[in-house]
């Protein structure tokens, strides 16, 4: 099977991801195309090497396909520790910090990153970025009184340093995009973000903001998968 360039990459992230699972492991499963090629993966290497790792997925789309490919899951709850989660991310710096959630899912991935002992980020090159916030941060908000929510994180960044200070509201196919967890995402187009951890901080503390796709200091490695295959490591 010949491979775009962009699948090239992420399976080649995904491949050295592998190398890092060990048998009787609990891993933590991402959300997006790149933590699915790792799902495909994984899959295939259960069935050759017949080892027995359990998944705790991140999100339903995750479960359907982990399920479909016939990788053993439990949920979070059943279990104490995560050994290892892999996950892709919509934008990783040099400190390792990320914007995700660009698949709606920033808020069961960053609750799973956290019970691991390890988070492994997956992506190809154009996910490296000098600064954060090219890429629209993703803010995860309850329904209840969801436009004065958006007043408040408006009237926040009014006084942040970022470029850009738009905000809109995700949209599906019925209106807003309603979350696994039955929430709503607002995108914040910030173009840059010149303080990550403080802009982090100071959007939890808004009622009504259940988390924000800012991943600060929960990845412990990036692996930047290329076209041609190889990959890198920081
Ligand atoms: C989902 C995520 C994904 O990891 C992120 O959007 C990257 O996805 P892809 O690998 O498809 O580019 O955070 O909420």
């Amino acid at each position: 099977m010949s491979l775009s360039p962009a699948d090239q990459a992420k399976s080649a992230a995904s491949a050295r991801a592998l190398t890092l699972v060990e048998d009787g492991m609990t891993l933590g499963l991402g959300t997006g195309s790149t933590a699915g090629w790792f799902v495909r993966l994984l899959s295939e290497r259960i069935k050759r090497e017949r080892i027995r790792v359990t998944g705790v997925a991140t999100s339903s789309a995750t479960v359907w396909l982990a399920e479909e490919l016939g990788v053993p899951l439990c949920k979070l709850e059943d279990v104490e520790r995560i050994d290892l989660t892999v996950d892709g991310a919509d934008e990783f710096d040099a400190n390792l910090n990320l914007i995700k959630g660009g698949g709606a899912a920033l808020l069961q991935e960053k609750i799973v990153a956290a019970a691991s002992g390890r988070m492994v980020v997956i992506a190809d090159d154009s996910k490296r970025v000098a600064r954060l916030g090219a890429f629209p941060l993703p803010v995860e908000i309850v329904r209840f009184g969801w436009t004065s929510t958006r007043r408040a994180v408006q009237e926040l960044l009014n006084g942040m340093d970022v470029e850009g200070r738009e905000i809109s509201i995700r949209t599906g196919s019925a209106g807003p995009l309603v979350t696994d967890e039955g929430h709503f995402i607002l995108d914040l187009h910030l173009g840059q973000i010149n303080d990550a951890p403080r802009l982090a901080s100071a959007l939890n503390a808004i009622p009504g903001v259940v988390e924000s796709g800012l991943f600060i200091d929960m990845a412990s490695m990036v692996i930047i998968g290329k076209t041609d295959g190889k990959t890198e490591v920081i």
